[in-house]
């Protein structure tokens, strides 16, 4: 895996996210330090905390997009996860260690899928190789016997080849692609399996079937598929043999273990204890629950063990109620980095809009093209669109750049309605048009309130 500078980090982040610059200087600084401890001396490198962050600011600023672009770029495992889901253990609920485990099935994923692309070809040939079996059963070639015998086996062998040439030529020429063929397929495992399984053990991640699975004698039953289909899944069947599901696992650990990113969001939610509240479980509880995972400890997977010491963590909220401050001490220590996003201005939201490879504006020229309509946004009618999200933000809620989304939907509505039977091929939008499809809405505040 590549790793890239914090310069070169951010001008990637700069790609999908405009302005926030500190947040995202922070979490470049905080990836790359990882990387810089773990190439210190050993003893040393105990002796440095881990660079976690939190991120805080308004709804709708960018913190989950800088993290989750953030994981992409590092082609980390990264999970989000609402600290507000996690109850102290023993409770009713999702325990912390769970993130982990999680993080580490995404691991897995991550790498079987890379190297099952890295299979890929070898096989599609077995694939094919196998479909065309099915399709002609092969003979076996001639066995020495006596000289007539041997010649006339010969002669029926090469003709087989040929044949199995011909159609392997028609298969990938897709001829037989409306043919179906029987394939032996494993059949649905014991369902009975499911029902003994204990609470307990779907709880740490264990699955009965994956334990015992292996043991069970394996079932098959012939399921009838069309030829394109049938190759599919014996591409998959034959990727899954070629692949050592032992060294995936290694690895996945390995990544997990060295550059997982963990995005706590909503940390702002079990800050602040109120006890009082009831059935509340107590929100200091799961933030001392959280300690030990955050600090490095190690987590029991279905998998193995896992050591967290490693893994980034990323917080995130809003604050606006409590403070990083109200965290209790020994976590506020564990995220010794705090960075504040700024509320997203109009010309932001310009930016926002047009700048970005997934800007909005970009996505609808793109949706509209599907349909061979061109439509084109004149440079004030963008600036009409950002003022708009700004003045609706600050009327009804603030909730950033959302409010872009809900803006666009209503403005293209028609348009998105009308195509393809209006039989326009080019569409253009003004200043005047966004300004008549979404005055009433925004001077109705009750209107606002529901459609924007
Ligand atoms: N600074 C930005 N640059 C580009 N796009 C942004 C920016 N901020 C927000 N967006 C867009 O708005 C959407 C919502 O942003 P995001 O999910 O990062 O919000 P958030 O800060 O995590 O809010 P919350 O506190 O509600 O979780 C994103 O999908 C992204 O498209
Ligand atoms: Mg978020």
């Amino acid at each position: 895996m590549k790793e890239l500078t914090p310069k070169q980090i951010v001008t990637r982040l700069d790609k999908y996210i405009i302005g926030q610059d500190r947040a995202k200087k922070s979490v470049a600084i905080a990836l790359r330090n990882r990387w810089r401890r773990q190439h210190v001396t050993d003893d040393l490198r105990e002796e440095i905390m881990p660079n976690n962050i939190i991120m805080i600011g308004p709804t709708g600023v960018g913190k989950t997009e800088i993290a989750r672009r953030l994981a992409k770029l590092a082609g980390a495992p990264f999970i989000k996860i609402e600290a507000s889901k996690f109850t102290e253990v023993g409770y009713v609920g999702r325990d912390v260690e769970s993130i982990i485990r999680d993080l580490v099935d995404l691991g897995v994923s991550m790498v079987r899928a890379e190297k099952t692309e890295e299979v890929r070809i070898k096989a599609e040939e077995l694939a094919v190789d196998r479909l065309l079996d099915v399709l002609l059963p092969p003979i076996k070639p001639p066995k020495n016997k006596s000289d007539e015998e041997e010649s006339e086996n010969e002669e029926l062998y090469q003709k087989m080849q040929r044949t199995r040439e011909k159609l392997k030529k028609q298969l990938e020429d897709g001829k037989l692609d409306d043919r179906t063929v029987e394939l032996e397929v494993p059949s649905e495992n014991f369902p009975l399996m499911q029902v003994i399984s204990p609470i307990g053990i779907e709880e740490m991640g264990l699955n009965i079937q994956e334990i015992f699975g292996p043991m069970l004698p394996q079932k098959t039953k012939k399921r009838k598929m069309t030829i394109p289909e049938a190759k599919q899944h014996l591409i998959q069947e034959e990727s899954q043999k070629l692949i050592d599901m032992e060294a995936v696992i290694k690895e996945a650990i390995e990544r997990v273990e060295n550059s997982g990113i963990v995005f706590l969001d909503e940390i702002d939610k079990i800050s602040g204890d109120n006890g009082s509240q009831g059935p509340d479980v107590s929100r200091a509880g799961v933030q001392r629950d959280l300690l030990p995972v955050v600090e490095g400890t190690n987590v029991l997977t279905k998998y193995g063990m896992v050591k967290t010491d490693h893994i980034l963590f990323i917080a995130s909220g809003a604050f606006h109620v409590s403070k990083p401050s109200d965290l209790i001490p020994e976590l506020q220590g564990r995220f010794p980095i705090r960075v504040e996003l700024n509320s997203l201005t109009t010309e932001d939201f310009v930016r926002i809009l047009t700048e970005p490879e997934n800007a909005l504006i970009k996505q609808y020229k793109a949706l509209m093209d599907t349909e061979g309509v061109i439509i084109d946004f004149s440079k004030d009618s963008i600036w009409e669109i950002a003022r708009t999200a700004s003045e609706v933000n600050e009327k009804a809620e603030n909730i950033g750049a959302r409010r872009l989304h809900t803006i666009m939907t209503t403005l293209l509505e028609d348009f998105l309605f009308e195509v393809p039977e209006s039989k326009i091929d080019s569409i253009k939008i003004t200043q005047q048009i966004v300004r008549e499809r979404l005055k009433e809405i925004v001077e109705d505040e009750d209107l606002s309130r529901y459609i924007l």
